[in-house]
């Protein structure tokens, strides 16, 4: 079974215009919704709701006859993510896709940073209404995102220095940008088999150092043990005005490079096939490398 109609939460952020470009390159209807104060320009070949996100009421009307909700929205606020859910069932949507897109927040260990609380409640409340709706669900894992990873530095800081955390020799699932877009084409056109699922989707596994290889840089490096960046986003959300870039960061690099907490997805366990999206050769990745080099 596949759909047609998808509304797309979130479509100006990080992640949210590579899916929205692979939504309508794939010929769906998408409507995007918006903050009402929000002054983005999107592709006019979407529709565009501006929603009152603190109204389940309001985000139900606007959700009429759709059959897709994909969430791409920023995780920090839990109820915006659950009015977004109520308001899907309430309006009869098929499959609601959280936003997800990164470490396996289903993984006992990372499940248990407080960086991941909001997206497991989430999925929490996913598997509630879906036991008594007809909403269903599918969590999307990716890994870390290639591009956003070597722009900001979180996957490898290629302007030097990089830390290099537990070695920086562990490999750990990585997706593009593009590649995230085209994992959620695939969900909205195999509903049925990813019903209720977790999909994992990874492009490339690749360790710290191979990225700083494919790089051709030399930068100076530090080894830092992602235990010590647990250990220290603890002692940081103590402070009575956490610094949330500190702790955050700190907790996410211990979930993807960490051992134990799943950053390197089993590949008999990935989807990539049922989905569409394709692994990348090593010189492709070279390629997206140098770009941020
Ligand atoms: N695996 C990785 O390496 C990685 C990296 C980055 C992000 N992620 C994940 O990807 C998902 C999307 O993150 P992102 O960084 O793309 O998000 P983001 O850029 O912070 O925000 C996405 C959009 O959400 C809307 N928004 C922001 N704050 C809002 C608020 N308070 N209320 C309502 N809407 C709000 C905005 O759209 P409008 O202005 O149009 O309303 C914004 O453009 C998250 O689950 C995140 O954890 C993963």
């Amino acid at each position: 079974m596949a759909a047609t109609k998808v509304v797309l939460a979130g479509a100006s952020g990080n992640l949210g215009p590579a899916v929205l470009k692979e939504l309508l390159d794939a010929g769906l209807e998408v409507t995007i919704f918006t903050r009402q104060n929000s002054n983005k320009t999107f592709d006019s070949r979407a529709k565009v709701a501006a929603v009152n996100y603190d109204s389940v009421d309001a985000l139900k009307a606007a959700l009429s006859g759709q059959e897709v909700v994909v969430d791409t929205l920023a995780p920090l606020d839990l109820g915006l993510h659950l009015r977004l859910i109520d308001a899907s069932v309430a309006a009869g949507v098929t499959r609601f896709i959280p936003s997800e897109f990164g470490a396996d927040t289903t993984n006992a260990l990372a499940a248990k940073l407080p960086v991941y609380g909001n997206k497991v409640a989430v999925q929490e409340h996913l598997k509630r209404v879906s036991a008594e709706s007809d909403l269903s669900y599918t969590l999307v894992l990716t890994g870390a995102f290639l591009e956003f990873g070597l722009q900001t530095g979180f996957l490898v800081n290629l302007a030097g220095p990089a830390e290099l955390y537990d070695g920086g020799e562990g490999q750990v699932s990585i997706s593009s940008l593009p590649g995230i877009g085209q994992a959620v084409v695939g969900v909205v056109r195999n509903l049925d088999k990813t019903r209720n699922e977790t999909v994992y989707v990874s492009q490339v596994n690749a360790s710290q150092k191979e990225l700083l290889g494919w790089s051709g840089k030399r930068v100076e490096t530090k080894v830092v043990r992602t235990e010590d960046l647990e250990r220290l986003s603890y002692e940081e959300i103590k402070k009575p005005q956490p610094d949330l870039m500190v702790f955050a960061v700190g907790l996410l690099r211990r979930a993807i490079f960490g051992e134990g907490y799943g950053g390197l997805f089993d590949s008999e366990k990935l989807s990539n096939e049922l989905l569409g999206v394709r692994s990348f050769t090593e010189e492709e990745v070279r390629e997206i490398v140098r770009k941020f080099s």
